[in-house]
């Protein structure tokens, strides 16, 4: 028991943590992408709206679920605290950033983008997951979707979020191996085709979403006028 607690309060353990929280929000993201390109089955929103209820009414996936918070928050937490030790060892500031000092500018500003995801969680969770889950009569995740993303200020802050989250991913995903001790020379060229899927094709999945809501979608309009 002593030695779990010991491996925790070591900033190694914390890393480690991190890592794998991380991956574990990594496997989220992938799910969660795949299940929101059905919004692209022009179907009105039928088979999403059916994966939606597959999710809520499935005993086991609402236990992962909180498993998932609990992982949003561990990784938030943890990031804030490696943050603040890195500070307290580190007192006298960088003069300047320069491209060649051992700290690139992903790993450096990863507080920043992180906080910047932790605002758009807030929002989206607001948006979504709040009104599909506690209303009291049964709500259209797809009309929530159509609704919220008809609105350009609310677009351009999900691209700027989901530009941010594949800055976030490209330094997170090759840091967790490395902490994980898995970046060896067999799997590199395995691993960078699996970090480019990672940080540039998730974000670029989700950010179609968006961009196809306000200029594609034709329905848009309609459901916001209540003409169904
Ligand atoms: C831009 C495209 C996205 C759309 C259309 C979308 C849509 C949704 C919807 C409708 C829900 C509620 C689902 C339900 O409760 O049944 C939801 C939940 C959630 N979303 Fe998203 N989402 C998007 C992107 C993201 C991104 C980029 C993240 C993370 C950075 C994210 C994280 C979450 C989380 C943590 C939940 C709550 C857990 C869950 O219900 O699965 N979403 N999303």
């Amino acid at each position: 028991m002593n030695n779990i607690f010991a491996f925790y309060y070591s900033s190694i353990g914390k890393k480690v943590l991190m890592s794998l929280t991380g991956l574990f929000l990594i496997i989220f993201l992938t799910e969660h992408l795949v299940g929101n390109l059905l919004l692209f089955a022009n179907d009105q929103g039928k088979m999403y709206e059916a994966y939606g209820d597959f999710l809520v009414s499935n005993p086991v996936i609402r236990f992962i679920e909180i498993f998932l918070f609990l992982g949003v928050l561990g990784h938030a937490i943890l990031g804030v605290i490696l943050w603040f030790k890195n500070r307290m060892t580190r007192p006298v500031k960088y003069k300047s950033f320069r491209l060649k000092d051992n700290a690139t500018l992903a790993s450096r500003t990863t507080i920043i983008t992180g906080s910047v995801i932790g605002i758009f969680l807030y929002i989206h969770l607001k948006t979504f997951f709040i009104p599909s889950r506690f209303s009291a009569e049964k709500v259209s995740t797809y009309e929530l979707v159509v609704k919220a993303f008809s609105n350009p200020w609310y677009d351009a802050f999900y691209l700027v979020a989901l530009f941010l989250l594949g800055y976030h991913l490209r330094h997170g995903f090759q840091s967790a191996f490395q902490t994980l001790g898995l970046r060896n020379k067999t799997y590199t060229s395995f691993l960078d085709l699996l970090a480019c899927i990672v940080w540039c094709l998730i974000p670029l999945g989700f950010a179609a979403i968006p961009i196809y809501f306000f200029f594609f979608h034709q329905a848009a309009s309609t459901v916001i006028m209540g003409v169904h």
